[in-house]
């Protein structure tokens, strides 16, 4: 079986890749899907039995839990906000700094991470009755079918001249010329899958950490932006309480990226290109028929 097959029985949203990617020794197959469905909704794979994928990644949030930072057993914080998980099988890096390269190496770590669910990977496989490669496949295959898209931004592209208002267009303009957003928000998922330092250093090094490379210090994974109007707070420590306050800081244009610059934008234009970050909003579904 091959990913083509998938996308016949999966109706992908208007706008993404027909194609799922998937890895060959773990094609998306519905049984596997809907194992890892029931595991992501599992707290038994928390130590004391209180967390689940679903507690940080909310489907009613976009996949994100509206938290700054991440809350996991013993109610505690974790250092970074968590993420929307939508669209990764399109992925290429995984985490805010990269350091999973696949969603089998990514799905085991929250599980293992003493802030987040604090076991065993084999433990808590043992305690559902499954192996380790068992569980990892399930949650990576389930994790694959979380897609997003169908947005007034898509119906656009797709030829729909009044899927946007005026100003959302006015908005799209500006995205892809004078604010520049574009240099690291483009494709299908409005993403580079590339690290940036958008912002003034804070105490998190992001994928300096990974890689080392001083030009890396303070640079985080691009987000996708799709469903970003639904999960405030904003940037890998959810440091921005709005969508105006992410223009407004990319209009101070303070990080050291040679595309961050300040932008000069006028206050008709930060209000357009907040209402044009709110058409990335669309349909998300999960799971498979
Ligand atoms: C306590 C909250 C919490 C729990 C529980 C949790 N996550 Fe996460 N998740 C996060 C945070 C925070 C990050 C980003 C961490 C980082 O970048 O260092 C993240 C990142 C991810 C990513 C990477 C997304 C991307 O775009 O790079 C995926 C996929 C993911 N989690 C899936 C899962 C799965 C599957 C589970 C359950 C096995 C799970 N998470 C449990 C908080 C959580
Ligand atoms: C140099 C690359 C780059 C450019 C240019 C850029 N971004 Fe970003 N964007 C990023 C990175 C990297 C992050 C994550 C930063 C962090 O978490 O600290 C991000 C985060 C965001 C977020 C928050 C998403 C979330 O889930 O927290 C929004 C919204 C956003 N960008 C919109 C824009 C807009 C609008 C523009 C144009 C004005 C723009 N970006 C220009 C790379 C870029």
């Amino acid at each position: 079986m091959n990913a083509w097959w998938l996308a016949a029985i999966v109706a992908v949203p208007l706008g993404l890749d027909q194609l799922i990617p998937a890895p060959a020794g773990n094609p998306l197959e519905a049984g596997r899907v809907k194992l890892g469905r029931k595991l992501f909704f599992d707290k038994r794979l928390s130590r004391d039995g209180t967390v689940a994928c679903t507690t940080c990644h909310d489907p009613a949030r976009a996949f994100s839990d509206g938290a700054a930072r991440a809350v996991g057993i013993g109610a505690q914080t974790g250092p970074r906000r968590s993420p929307r998980i939508l669209n990764r099988a399109y992925g290429k890096t995984f985490f805010w700094d990269g350091r999973a390269a696949s969603l089998e190496e990514q799905v085991v770590q929250p599980i293992a991470n003493p802030l987040e669910m604090g076991m065993r990977v084999e433990d808590a496989a043992a305690r559902v009755g499954l192996t380790r490669d068992e569980l990892t496949q399930a949650l990576a295959s389930y994790v694959r079918t979380i897609l997003a898209g169908d947005s007034p931004y898509d119906r656009f592209l797709a030829g729909d001249r009044g899927a946007l208002t005026a100003d959302q267009q006015a908005g799209l303009k500006l995205f892809r010329g004078k604010a520049n957003c574009v240099a690291c928000h483009l494709g299908p998922n409005l993403t580079d899958e590339d690290f940036h330092a958008t912002g003034p250093a804070g105490p998190d090094l992001g994928r300096y950490e990974v890689s080392r490379r001083p030009e890396d210090r303070g640079a985080f994974k691009t987000p996708s932006l799709r469903q970003v109007a639904e999960t405030p707070p904003y940037l890998h420590d959810g440091s921005l309480a709005s969508l105006e306050a992410v223009v407004d800081f990319y209009d101070q244009g303070k990080g050291s990226d040679p595309e961050i610059r300040p932008l000069r934008l006028t206050a008709a234009e930060k209000r357009q290109l907040v209402t044009l970050l709110r058409a990335f909003t669309g349909r998300v579904q999960e799971g498979m028929p």
